[in-house]
């Protein structure tokens, strides 16, 4: 599949088609190992400086904001080598700051939800900040999607990246310890966007880093992703309350519309009266990776396009993937084409261990104690 991929860009590279004319920028050339450009992308309202990170290497060209960590732009090539960008997002810093769902977003120091943001760790009890009706959700009302991160580009043999580097204080959201996180992307020669998490602490604390990008691989503002064919290769997951906590079973998937390990469309089985899909208003479950905690990224999930051929593999160290149809999109946000985001136009596969694990003793742990290390891998790969 692999080799599509690689024709497309490097037949165009044989015509002569500067990158330019393939609809993008110029620094996207595919011989890659420049390092990251910046430039200023606006200023929050305490006078800080936003910027605004580029990289292109193997295909692909990425654009991230040091604040939030926010991948703002993800732009790939289609069978015919048209690049588009197939991430939502917004064109400017205020919108970020004052509306963002999450778009492309770093999400700590606790992807997905806590219950009642409560949880009790060698015998003591810690409140989290509560942000989500009686829940915490992604690290609470100031996670690490609203932070400026200190950014370092490199460049690497075929590589390039940039380390992004951000200190949670003791307390900070009521999670107990120093939190030091350090999170690397790397776009490699491939043109696969790599992400390593990795952090440590000076307390036993609790952790669940993810990134939280919004995949439209025909384009950002193309309308649903309803005819994307997903797969997801997991028999089993975690059914919820109304609040979208767990129940805490290891629910099989089979003759349920939560059935991915065959490709089906993202819209096949989305309306159907599952009381599952009335509490989560569509998908928005976590599923239990068939393959469980691994030392090396390992495949999980592929998500494709049929109409432009772009296709998105995802592999993961981690035992969880939460897929979200985009369902809380309600034509209230203009995105960065200039379209307004809709229900559906946009769906988030984020690589991660399973919601409410800190009270859910049968769920794989989340506990981070001084002295370990904190890691994560997630590679995305992609194919037209
Ligand atoms: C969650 C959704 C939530 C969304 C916020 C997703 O990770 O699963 O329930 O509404 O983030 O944008």
């Amino acid at each position: 599949m692999e080799l599509n991929r690689r024709t497309v860009i490097a037949g165009a590279a044989a015509a002569g088609i500067a990158a330019t004319a393939l609809g993008g920028v110029a620094e996207a050339s595919t011989s890659g190992g420049k390092k990251p450009t910046k430039k200023v992308f606006g200023t929050l309202a305490d006078g800080t400086e936003v910027h605004l990170w580029s990289l292109a290497n193997g295909g692909t060209r990425l654009k991230v904001l040091d604040y939030g960590g926010i991948v703002q732009s993800l732009e790939i090539p289609d069978r015919r080598g048209r690049y588009t960008n197939v991430s939502l997002g917004f064109d400017n810093i205020e919108d970020y700051v004052a509306k963002s769902p999450y778009f492309g977003a770093l999400i700590g120091r606790f992807g997905n939800r806590i219950g009642k943001g409560q949880f009790t760790l060698d015998g003591k009890s810690y409140q989290v900040d509560v942000n989500d009706g009686a829940n915490s959700l992604h690290g609470g009302s100031k996670g690490f999607d609203k932070h400026v991160w200190s950014v370092e580009p490199f460049a690497k043999g075929s590589d390039v990246g940039l380390y992004l580097r951000y200190t949670s204080a003791d307390g900070e959201m009521g999670y107990p310890g120093t939190l030091k996180v350090k999170v690397t992307y790397t776009l490699t020669r491939h043109g696969d966007w790599r992400i390593d998490y990795e952090a440590t602490t000076d307390k036993a604390t609790v952790v669940n880093l993810t990134n939280h990008v919004y995949w439209n691989l025909a384009g950002e503002s193309s309308g649903t992703i309803y005819d994307h064919e997903l797969e997801i290769d997991a028999a089993r997951y975690t059914p919820v309350d109304s609040g979208l906590i767990p129940t805490g079973e290891l629910a099989r998937v089979a003759g349920t519309p939560f059935d991915f390990r065959r490709a089906k469309t993202v819209g096949e089985d989305i309306r159907v009266a599952h009381q599952q899909l009335l509490y989560g208003k569509g998908l928005d479950h976590n599923w239990v990776l068939d393959k469980g905690i691994t030392s090396r990224p390992a495949p999980v999930a592929t998500l494709r396009d049929p109409s432009s051929g772009r296709t998105l593999t995802i592999s993961t160290t981690e035992p969880g993937l939460q897929f979200y149809s985009g369902n809380f999109l309600d034509g209230t946000l203009v995105g960065s084409g200039g379209t307004v985001y809709r229900q559906g136009d946009g769906m988030c596969l984020e690589t991660q261990h399973f919601p409410d694990s800190p009270n859910k003793p049968n769920f794989p742990s989340t506990v981070l104690r001084p002295g370990q290390t904190y890691r994560s891998t997630t590679v995305h790969s992609f194919d037209c």
